[in-house]
Formats: C-alpha cells, sequence, structure tokens
C-alpha cells in the first residue's frame, strides 16, 4: 500500500517533530490535539526548527525558503479526530501513559480507514498491548523516533507476533522515505536503544550517587572520553528525568534486573519536580539556558 496521507496523534516535543519530518518528506500531514493551545506550543516549535535548517547549507541538511514554506503548507492541525479520516498511516505519541494511549487508539479505531496503519512512538510500551486496544493488530507497529526528531537519524521499527509481513515492509520504507534509518527490531521492552541506554544512564546516576566524580566531571568524561555528543547527565535533563523514571519502571517490571532499577536520586528528583531541561531544574539548573550549571545533589 502507498502512504500518501499521515496522521499524528499528539503535538509535543516527539509528536510536533514526527510531523515536521513527515512533512519535510512530502507527506500531507494532520495533527490531532485535545486542545488549540497544544497545537499552537507544537507549531511554534515545528517554527523555531524550520527557522534553524533555513540558516544551513543544503549540504548540511538545510532547506530554502520555499521549501520551508512547502513544509508549512503540508502541515495542518485538528482538535477534530474526523479530520484523520483518510490517513494512511497514524503515529501515535501522546503522553507516555498505557491508559491515556488505549483512549487513545480506540478514539480513532471507527474513524480511520480499515487499511490504514497504526504506529505508537512508545519508547516502552509494550506494542502488542497497545495493539489490543485496536480492531487492526496485524496493521499495528512501533515506529520510535529519537529527539530531537529533525535531526536524529534513527527510527526503530517494531514488529509484534501479529505484524502482517506487508504492513511491517510498507513501515520499514516510509522510515526510509523520512530519511532516517530504520532498524529492524522485535516487541522487547526498550527495543535496541533504550535496552542499551537506560542502564548506561542508570550507573551514571549510581557512579555520582557513590562519589566516583562530581557531574560535570562524569559528563566531560563520557563526552571527551568516548565521543558521545551529550554526558549522561545532560542527556538525562534533555530527555526528562520524569521520562526516563517511568522507562525504568516498565523496563524493571518486564525485566525484573537491578541494571533497569531506579536508583533513589533519580526518584527524589522526580519527586521534587526537577525533572531537567523542560522544568528549568534536574542535574543542571537552567536559569541561564545558554550557562546550565551542576545542581549540589
Ligand atoms: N531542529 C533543527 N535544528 C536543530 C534542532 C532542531 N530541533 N536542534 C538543534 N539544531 C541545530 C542547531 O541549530 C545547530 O545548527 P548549526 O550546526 O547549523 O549551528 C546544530 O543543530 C547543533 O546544535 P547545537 O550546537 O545546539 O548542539 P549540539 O552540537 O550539541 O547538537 C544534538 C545537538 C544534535 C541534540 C546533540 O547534542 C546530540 O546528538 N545529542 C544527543 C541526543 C540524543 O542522544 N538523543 C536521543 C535521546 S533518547 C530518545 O529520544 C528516546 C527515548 O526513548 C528516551
Amino acid at each position: 500500500m502507498e502512504i500518501k496521507k499521515v496522521g499524528v496523534l499528539g503535538c509535543g516535543l516527539m509528536g510536533s517533530g514526527i510531523a515536521q519530518v513527515c512533512a519535510m518528506a512530502g507527506f500531507d500531514v494532520t495533527v490531532l490535539e485535545v486542545e488549540q493551545k497544544f497545537l499552537d506550543k507544537g507549531f511554534a516549535g515545528i517554527e523555531k526548527s524550520l527557522g534553524k535548517l533555513a540558516e544551513r547549507p543544503p549540504e548540511k541538511g538545510g532547506i530554502t525558503a520555499q521549501q520551508k514554506n512547502e513544509i508549512r503548507a503540508r502541515l495542518r492541525g485538528t482538535t477534530d479526530v474526523h479530520n484523520l479520516a483518510h490517513c494512511d498511516i497514524v503515529i501515535e505519541a501522546v503522553i507516555e501513559n498505557i491508559a491515556e494511549k488505549k483512549k487513545i487508539y480506540a478514539l480513532i479505531e471507527g474513524v480511520v480507514k480499515k487499511q490504514a496503519i497504526f504506529a505508537s512512538n512508545t519508547s516502552s510500551i509494550s506494542i502488542t498491548e497497545l495493539m489490543t486496544a485496536t480492531k487492526r493488530p496485524e496493521r499495528f507497529v512501533g515506529l520510535h523516533f529519537f529527539n530531537p526528531v529533525p535531526l536524529m537519524k534513527l527510527v526503530e521499527v517494531v514488529r509484534t507476533i501479529a505484524t502482517a509481513d506487508d504492513v511491517y515492509e510498507t513501515a520499514y520504507e516510509f522510515g526510509k522515505k523520512l530519511s532516517k534509518v530504520p532498524v529492524r527490531t522485535s516487541d522487547k521492552t526498550g527495543f535496541v536503544v533504550n535496552r542499551l541506554l537506560v542502564p548506561y544512564l542508570l550507573d551514571a546516576i549510581r557512579a555520582y550517587e557513590e562519589g566516583v566524580g562530581s557531574i560535570e566531571d562524569i559528563d566531560n568524561a563520557m563526552k571527551l572520553g568516548c565521543g558521545y555528543p551529550m554526558g549522561p547527565f545532560t542527556l538525562l535533563d534533555f530527555v526528562g528525568l520524569d521520562t526516563t523514571y517511568y522507562i525504568t519502571h516498565v523496563m524493571y517490571d518486564e525485566f525484573k534486573e537491578r541494571r533497569f532499577a531506579s536508583p533513589p536520586l533519580l526518584k527524589r528528583l522526580v519527586m521534587a519536580g526537577w525533572y531537567g531541561r523542560k522544568s528549568g531544574k534536574g542535574f543542571y539548573d537552567y536559569s541561564d539556558p545558554n550557562k546550565p550549571v551542576a545542581n549540589k545533589l
């Protein structure tokens, strides 16, 4: 089947990024949100990102002013689920909460045409469990993108035991059309990236708790010693400590292994509402976003 029209559920950080890359790849995109104010916020983020891309030369992924206008014209926001009826694929990127996700799949099931593929951008929830909220388990996949979506080249394409072969291949090819590099993975919690990334990030917190080094020194060690673009604490604040904490629960629940268990400090930061960059405070203080200062924890 050919994908022409894309629906995106949720216009947060991930949803707006996914909508942007789909529009950049030439697809018509409709983004659903519960309230106009969330659409406005997400579209402002898209505008900012397109602005940055317009400043780059074409050989570095830059776009022209005309391309920017064309991308904008392919994107529209809506609060009416009926506007998703004719989509060929719907990618869900709502809050990482099973009940909320299942609720929205139940809502769109009766509206979106039967041949459409449903995909979830979840980073940790079982695709198999989400698929049970729909009447199209064979047409259900995971498409897991990475933050910031316009820059990160990877998409994990996740299949369940029920996913039809042609649906999976269509989703895989769709990933390529978005100028991403798709990797094939099965529905095991965390897929490839979080399976390896989450224990690393949690170990960095444990190392700090055990006095191995300061926040800045551990960050610098991994940046300069291993060539990582961000050290673990900068990345934790970037991903969101609440999000990471949620993921650790799902992963620990699945595997019952200590490497996926949340260290006490992560729990304390989340209880205090220090979620990282988005709340202005996490391992670092972002009072001046250009000059984060490590907190004394
Ligand atoms: N859209 C467009 N352009 C953007 C952008 C965006 N959203 N964000 C940054 N840029 C541009 C900047 O304008 C800058 O452009 P120029 O080179 O033309 O000046 C360029 O990208 C680099 O940005 P910065 O100089 O601000 O910072 P940087 O060099 O550190 O790069 C980064 C930023 C690409 C995010 C890099 O730090 C990085 O790769 N970090 C790691 C991110 C990562 O690991 N993400 C995965 C998180 S895990 C996840 O998402 C999944 C999950 O399930 C939890």
